[in-house]
């Protein structure tokens, strides 16, 4: 008997099977405005349980990628609002992913009057891509004053009410992956001296700010988030109370009671291993739905739902390569390969083309 092609609880809403498909950046929405085309890819996926959307971002200032779609704008959510219509069509429930790219971005890529902003000026090491002028250094951004952060904040909550508009039955909070909310809780980018500074206290409170502010728009049981313990990715180093800083993380989003939480861990990607132990702190001390990702194969999700590591599995590169991908892993077909070159290009190439098993 499998659990994880079995129907379960999120919150209040029931999802067909234990399977999620992760949020995955595709950069297909020219003018950040969702299109025919995402709605065809998402459409091509929805047997998973649960399908989060790629980065969205809450405004203007968090557009920090070139063709990332957004939910500030009437014309975004009305993009969202078909996908979401063609997605229940098929049975499956849908979250946005919430994310603002704070430093990860480059003014080129932002519409007109919109700025690079972060916790501290921190620039990240490397560079980004521009559809304007391709690669380029990571900008220092400005540091938020206390006004800004006040104003980012109204800006998820708006988003999240702009998410019920769109039809979606939740939001994820990208908060983890280097992204804004990660830079205000690691202390490489928040070299803060105010009270969202300094101690793990102040380093975490502009995300659970925005976590409260996000449920008190939309209600508990329609917010989740994605941390990534132990993640590196857009040059955010180890450090040595990284274990410390995440326990008391797990501890206050538990008592504010959000809908799940959902683990990264990249290590299938080249990334540094992310300890099973703190995989299992945050099972003993979450009370909600927990949801693990990265490298996952159907024998590996069914093997740690079973032994309760979580309640449910996300899955990125097979089901961004496999359209059908609950129907292939349940008759163990052989998958198709995501193929790189294509994850962050225009048009349907990689993206709507990938073949479905003939029926
Ligand atoms: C093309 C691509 C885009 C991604 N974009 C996002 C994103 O927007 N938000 C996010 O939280 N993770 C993003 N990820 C990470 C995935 O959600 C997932 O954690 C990762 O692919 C590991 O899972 P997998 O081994 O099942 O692919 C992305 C991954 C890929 C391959």
């Amino acid at each position: 008997m499998s659990i994880l092609y079995s129907k379960c609880v999120l919150g209040s809403l029931t999802l067909q099977n234990h399977l999620v498909m992760a949020p995955m950046t595709r950069n297909r929405a020219t003018g950040n405005i969702p299109n025919a085309l995402m709605a065809e890819y998402y459409t091509q996926r929805a047997t998973a349980g649960l399908i989060i959307t790629e980065g969205t971002s809450p405004s203007p200032n968090g557009l920090g990628y070139s063709r990332i779609p957004g939910i500030f704008s009437p014309a975004q959510v009305e993009g969202w609002k078909r996908i979401t219509d063609a997605v229940h069509a098929q049975g499956v429930k849908m979250f946005v992913q919430l994310m603002h790219c704070g430093r990860i971005a480059h003014p080129l890529n932002l519409p007109a009057g919109a700025r690079v902003l972060a916790p501290s000026a921190v620039a990240a090491g490397g560079e980004i891509y521009t559809d304007a002028e391709g690669m380029k250094p990571h900008p220092v951004p400005q540091a938020m004053t206390g006004e800004e952060i006040k104003t980012t904040i109204a800006e998820y909550a708006n988003a999240a009410k702009n998410a019920m508009t769109a039809g979606f039955d939740g939001v994820e909070l990208h908060s983890a992956n280097g992204y804004l909310l990660e830079q205000f809780i690691r202390p490489n980018t928040n070299q803060r001296t105010d009270g969202y500074g300094g101690p793990i206290e102040n380093r975490a409170r502009f995300v659970l700010e925005v976590a409260e502010a996000v449920m008190g728009a939309i209600g508990r049981d329609k917010v989740g988030i994605r941390l990534s313990p132990f993640g590196v990715f857009n040059d955010m180093p180890s450090y040595d109370s990284m274990e410390a800083d995440y326990t008391y993380l797990a501890q206050q989003l538990n008592a504010r009671g959000l809908v799940y939480i959902h683990l990264v861990d990249h290590s299938s990607m080249g990334a540094p291993p992310v300890p099973d132990a703190i995989k299992a702190t945050f099972r003993k001390l979450f009370k909600r739905t927990l949801i693990l990702s990265g490298g996952y194969d159907a024998r590996r999700a069914e093997s740690d739902l079973t032994a309760g590591k979580c309640d449910l599995i996300a899955v990125g590169r097979p089901f961004l390569a496999n359209p059908d991908l609950v129907a292939r892993w349940r008759t163990n077909a052989a998958l198709n390969a995501p193929d790189m070159s294509t994850f962050y290009r225009p048009g349907a190439k990689g993206y709507t083309d990938y073949p479905a098993l003939k029926k």
